[in-house]
């Protein structure tokens, strides 16, 4: 699923990103160029680096690693 249309940034792409460790929000923006055009992708950038804070990330990859198989 596309987490950011204007340039085309998967959600796995920002899940893998933030499973290597916790992220700020510029520094996904620095990498990813996400939220950085029209920015209604922001709200659900900060919903996934919260959602890793508390160890939800864990359950969403569980959930894509599901639809892959
Ligand atoms: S959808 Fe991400 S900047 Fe527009």
């Amino acid at each position: 699923m596309l987490l950011c249309l204007c340039y085309g940034v998967s959600e796995k792409s920002i899940l893998n990103e933030l499973a290597e460790g916790p992220k700020s929000i510029e520094a996904i923006q620095a990498k990813f160029k996400i939220g950085t055009n029209c920015g209604s992708c922001v709200c659900h950038l900060k919903d996934l680096i919260d959602k890793t804070k508390t160890g939800a990330q864990e359950i969403v990859v569980g959930k894509e690693a599901e639809k892959e198989q």
